[in-house]
C-alpha cells in the first residue's frame, strides 16, 4: 500500500508547479480576489490520521459544499418528505440554471443545484428567525469538524447578497409554486450565509468523516445519520455533486464528491477516507480545475474508487 502522506505531499508539489490554474469565480466579487496559486489537500483515513499538503490550514469559502450539510440537516428534520420539494436527478445544466423550473412546476432537479439548495434551506429556515437557523447550521459544522472557531465570512455573504440576482430570481420563482414557503429574503439570507462559511481543508475533511463511515463519526462513535441515509447522500454527491460536470468527475475520480465555487471539493472514499481539496481556479462548469486533477491522481495512486 503506498504511503498516504508521501502521496499527498507529492500531489501538493505537482499542483504547485502547474501553470493551468483555471479561473476564480468572478460573479461573487469577494471570491474574485482569491489568489489562484493557493492549493490545499487534507485526507483523514479510517483511523483518524490526517495527511495534509500545501495550504491545508488556510480557510476558504466552502460555498456549495455547505449543501451536503444542509441536506443532512433537512433530512433529519423532515425525512423523506423533503423529496416532495426537491428531486434526485442530475440536471445536466449549470448550477444556477432556471430553465427546468418552469417545466417541472417549480420543483428543482436535485438538492445541489442552487434552486434545490435554496429549497432545502427553506425547510431548515421555515418558522425560525434567520439568525437561529444559521446558528444551527454553523453549530452542526463546528461539531462535525470538532472546531468551535469555524465562522461565516461576512464580507463574502454581503458580496453574494449584493450580486445574487439569479438566486433571487430562482427563489421567487419557486415561491410562486409554493416550493419555497418562508419569506424569500429570510431563506436567501440563510442560504447566502451558509455558503459563506469559511473552513480549511483539514476542517472540511474532518466534517465529512460520517459520510465515509456509514453515517457514524469514527472519532466520537456518534451516529450523525443512519447508514442508509449516508449511502443516499453519497449517491447524490456522485450523480449531482458537480452539476453538469458530474459525469466527468465520476469518470475521472470514481468517488462521490461535492464542489463549491470557492474552489473546494469534499470527496468520500467509503470505509477509507474523507478528503478535502482546495484550488480556487475553476473549470467551465464552475468546479475546481486543479482540485479535480489532484483527486484523480490521489484515487489512482491509492487505488481508491467505489467501482
Ligand atoms: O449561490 C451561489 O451561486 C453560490 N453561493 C454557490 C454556488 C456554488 O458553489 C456552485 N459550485 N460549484
Amino acid at each position: 500500500m503506498p504511503d498516504l502522506q508521501a502521496v499527498v505531499q507529492e500531489i501538493a508539489a505537482e499542483m504547485a508547479q502547474r501553470p493551468d490554474r483555471g479561473e476564480v469565480a468572478h460573479y461573487i466579487p469577494e471570491l474574485a480576489r482569491v489568489d489562484p496559486q493557493l492549493f490545499g489537500i487534507a485526507v483523514i483515513d479510517a483511523d483518524g490520521r490526517a495527511a495534509v499538503g500545501g495550504d491545508a490550514d488556510v480557510p476558504f469559502s466552502i460555498q456549495s459544499i455547505s449543501k451536503v450539510f444542509t441536506l443532512t440537516l433537512a433530512l433529519g428534520m423532515i425525512g423523506d418528505r423533503l423529496w416532495q420539494r426537491v428531486g434526485r436527478e442530475p440536471s445536466g445544466n449549470p448550477f444556477n440554471s432556471i430553465v427546468q423550473l418552469e417545466r417541472e412546476r417549480g420543483v428543482p432537479r436535485n438538492p445541489f443545484i442552487n434552486a434545490g439548495a435554496i429549497a432545502v434551506t427553506d425547510v431548515i429556515a421555515s418558522g425560525h428567525q434567520p439568525r437561529e437557523s444559521l446558528g444551527e447550521i454553523l453549530r452542526f459544522m463546528q461539531s462535525l469538524a470538532r472546531d468551535p472557531t469555524i465562522t461565516i465570512d461576512g464580507a463574502v455573504a454581503a458580496s453574494e447578497k449584493r450580486t445574487g440576482f439569479r438566486n433571487t430570481a430562482l427563489a421567487n420563482y419557486m415561491k410562486s409554486f409554493g416550493v419555497v414557503e418562508g419569506p424569500v429574503d429570510y431563506t436567501l439570507g440563510v442560504y447566502f450565509h451558509h455558503c459563506a462559511i469559511a473552513m480549511t481543508c483539514r476542517q472540511l475533511a474532518t466534517a465529512g468523516r460520517y459520510l465515509a463511515h456509514s453515517g457514524r463519526d469514527p472519532a466520537t462513535g456518534y451516529s450523525v445519520v443512519p447508514a442508509e441515509r449516508a449511502k443516499r447522500i453519497n449517491a447524490l454527491m456522485l450523480t449531482c455533486g458537480h452539476y453538469d460536470g458530474s459525469g466527468e468527475f465520476a469518470y475521472r475520480v470514481g468517488l462521490p464528491g461535492k464542489s463549491g465555487v470557492g474552489g473546494g471539493i469534499l470527496a468520500v472514499a467509503p470505509g477509507k477516507a474523507s478528503i478535502a481539496v482546495w484550488a480556487p481556479g475553476l473549470d467551465a462548469a464552475g468546479n475546481s480545475h486543479l482540485g479535480r486533477i489532484a483527486l484523480e491522481r490521489l484515487t489512482k495512486r491509492m487505488s481508491w474508487s467505489i467501482f
